[in-house]
């Protein structure tokens, strides 16, 4: 126990029972072919629901959850991301097929032994000469569509032949589209792709998520994009005051006053990752009556590590737009365009690309916000110009 800031499962893991339940039980049930596409803001706790969920569908015999970020390939090319997501595959079917090898052992063996290996499991020759190629092809040689079908079908193959369902729990799939093939993204024509072979099977059935609302709608939740009802949509928010005052309390050693889990609560908007890393101060502090303070050095001092980067990778524009949204508390393309003396249309174009980036939500119409309370925070901090 104690407070992590990697993603939660198990006895870390607060609140969202239901979700998970509904999650289990319709990925279980064999009369449904429905997966699940969880959307919601960076760090409120996707990963640790897909994770949580594979714990919960581990022990089962007739279902294989396979659990993968997109975010974690790199370089982040079509090639190294089939071998990985093909390797990871293959590892959780390992005991399974009786392989011997881990999929990292196999890519670096020898083709003679490779073979030798494949041809003592009890597979098809057909599915053993995909999973040769998925852990040999040459890149060089290959083309992406063909790369992006042979992975897709890998899981479907061996749900079969093993008599399985497979979960393919794909975090951050949106970012799929930002994968490299030569020189350029391969772009959201791999979601149709994607989508197509996808139908056809029985046995996989896909969750993914996504931190970016934008990117999500054109993934799955707007009706012209590939995956719409494809998946069961559920919008992960961040925790309620109640679950949020859990989290702490669960994890901290002392005793801390109900004003001071207010004030938590209200700095972080219930999102766990904040808290994780504000308790995990706490708990490092000899005194927790200043906690005030600790607050104020979190969010400046931690800030500069989570934001800094980002921010600075931002255009002038949209840092003079971030910035004054905070300082100047302005929503509006024309406020916001008034308070920098810039035109209202140059406004609403950096805007669209702050909702891309995912750091700016549109309410409603001529409304927008910074998703982030924290780090709106540490801009209003950080930033006294104006
Ligand atoms: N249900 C939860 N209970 C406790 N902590 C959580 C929960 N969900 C997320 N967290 C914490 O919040 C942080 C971010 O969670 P993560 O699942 O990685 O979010 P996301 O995938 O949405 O970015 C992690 O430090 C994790 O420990
Ligand atoms: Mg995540």
């Amino acid at each position: 126990m104690g407070f992590t800031l990697t993603p939660a499962e198990g006895e870390n893991f607060i609140d969202r029972q239901e979700l998970v339940d509904d999650m289990v039980r319709t990925l279980t049930n064999r009369n449904v072919r429905m997966g699940f596409a969880l959307y919601g803001v960076r760090r409120v706790g996707k990963t640790s629901i897909l994770k949580e969920v594979r714990r919960r569908l581990r022990g089962r015999d007739d279902i294989v959850p396979v659990y993968f970020s997109i975010w974690t390939v790199a370089p982040k090319n079509v090639s190294t991301f089939v071998k990985a997501l093909g390797s990871e595959i293959l590892n959780v079917y390992q005991p399974r097929l009786s392989l011997r090898y881990k999929a990292g052992e196999l890519i670096k063996s020898p083709v003679s032994i490779l073979r030798k290996t494949i041809k003592e499991l009890k597979i098809s020759t057909r599915v053993g000469e995909d999973i040769e190629f998925l852990l040999k092809f040459d890149s060089r040689k290959e083309e992406y569509g063909d790369l992006i079908k042979r992975v897709f079908t890998l899981p479907e193959q061996l749900a079969r032949e093993t008599d399985t369902r497979c979960i393919l729990m794909l975090d951050e799939f949106p970012t799929i589209t930002d994968l490299k093939n030569g020189n350029g993204k391969i772009g959201e024509e791999v979601l149709g792709l994607v989508r197509t072979l996808y139908e056809e099977q029985q046995n996989t059935i896909l969750c993914i998520s996504g931190s970016i609302q934008k990117t999500m709608a054109t993934t799955a939740l707007s009706s012209a994009s590939p995956f719409y009802r494809q998946f069961l949509v559920r919008k992960i928010e961040p925790l309620s005051n109640r679950y949020a005052r859990e989290l702490i309390t669960r994890n901290l050693r002392k005793e801390i006053g109900s004003e001071l889990l207010s004030k938590i609560f209200e700095v972080t908007g219930g999102i766990p990752f904040y808290i994780q890393l504000i308790g995990k101060q706490i708990e490092s502090m000899p005194e927790t009556d200043k906690i005030d303070d600790i607050i104020e050095h979190t969010v400046k001092e931690e800030g500069d590590v989570i934001f800094n980067e980002e921010f600075c990778r931002m255009s002038p524009k949209e840092q003079e737009i971030i910035i004054a949204m905070v300082k100047s508390k302005v929503h509006s393309p024309r406020e916001i365009a008034n308070v920098i003396n810039e035109h209202t249309d140059t406004i609403s174009k950096s805007l669209d690309y702050l909702q891309e980036k995912g750091m700016v939500e549109k309410e409603r119409r001529g409304f927008y916000s910074i998703i982030d309370p924290v780090f709106s925070l540490w801009i209003d901090m950080k930033y006294d110009l104006y």
